[in-house]
């Protein structure tokens, strides 16, 4: 479980040292285990600041977050951060991509070699372990990267606009892909996006941040449908009707 309590965190101005611009602003949100909270919220709100603060890369400047009871002050491997841009190595093939962070951590050739099969195969890239990132499709690079994220077994995936840069086919495809994943696996996913009906999607809840001039406050919304879900459940009036709710809100916010 992820406790982010009382959070505030500030950017120190550029220009003028002393100055400090302030992001986030007593937050709270508590993540469940195995849950999957989406967020939201307009261009330059903080959302990617609050998963570098949970992952460890930025230093909450009051209030705390705890993973499972326990303060986070470092990056762990626990709790990985997947980007929009693809962290795949150019010069490594598929596989020696995905068994990178096995290789860094010690495990040995046997065991490298299972896991990362296991979870070449579970994204659907069987077949092109020796090719070379560039002769794969932008979908495909974006397996590699879950596959080597997914290699390392963390607990937290969070994850920043994974597929902002896919069309909308592909994009589909790894929606579905990720929620069979995330079904297996059991991980806890924080998924920032700008796409409503990815948030929606995915989530099991979607949180909406506020610009910090409008509070900076989280609206949180229950997404009532069940699991597992198809690519239908967008066609129904519920799911029109939430999406309706969410690009009125995030339009209020727009002119911040
Ligand atoms: N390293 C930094 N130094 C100073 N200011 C920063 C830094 N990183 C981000 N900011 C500022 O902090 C604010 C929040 O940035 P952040 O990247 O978290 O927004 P975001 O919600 O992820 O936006 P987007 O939807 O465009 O990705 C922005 O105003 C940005 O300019
Ligand atoms: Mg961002």
């Amino acid at each position: 479980m992820i406790e982010i309590k009382d959070l505030c965190f500030s950017y120190q101005n550029r220009k003028k040292a002393k100055e400090r611009k302030e992001i986030v602003h007593n937050l709270n949100l508590t993540v469940k285990d195995n849950e999957f909270l989406c967020l939201l919220g307009p261009s330059g709100c903080g959302k990617s600041t609050i998963l570098k603060i949970i992952a460890g890369f930025e230093k909450a400047e009051k209030g705390v977050i705890l993973d499972n009871g326990e303060e986070i002050n470092d990056v762990s491997y626990e709790r990985a951060m997947v980007f929009q841009e693809d962290a795949v190595f150019p010069w490594m093939r598929v596989y020696q991509n995905v068994e990178y962070g096995l290789k860094a951590r010690g495990i040995e050739k046997a065991e490298r070699d299972e896991i990362a099969n296991h979870f070449i195969s579970l994204v659907g890239l069987s077949g092109v372990e020796n090719q070379y990132p560039k002769e794969l499709s932008g979908g495909m690079k974006k397996r590699v990267d879950l596959a080597r994220v997914l290699s390392n077994n963390p607990r937290i995936m969070l994850m920043d606009e994974p597929f902002g840069a896919l069309d909308a086919m592909t994009k589909e495809k790894l929606q579905e892909q990720l929620l069979q994943i995330w079904e297996k696996t059991k991980k806890t996913i924080i998924f920032v996006t700008h796409d409503i009906e990815e948030a929606i999607f995915l989530g099991d809840r979607v949180a909406i941040m506020q610009p910090i001039s409008f509070g900076g406050e989280l609206h949180v919304y229950d997404i009532p449908f069940e699991r597992p879900r198809s690519l239908a459940i967008k066609e129904n009036p519920q799911f029109q009707k939430m999406r309706r709710q969410m690009i009125d809100e995030l339009k209020e916010y727009e002119s911040f």
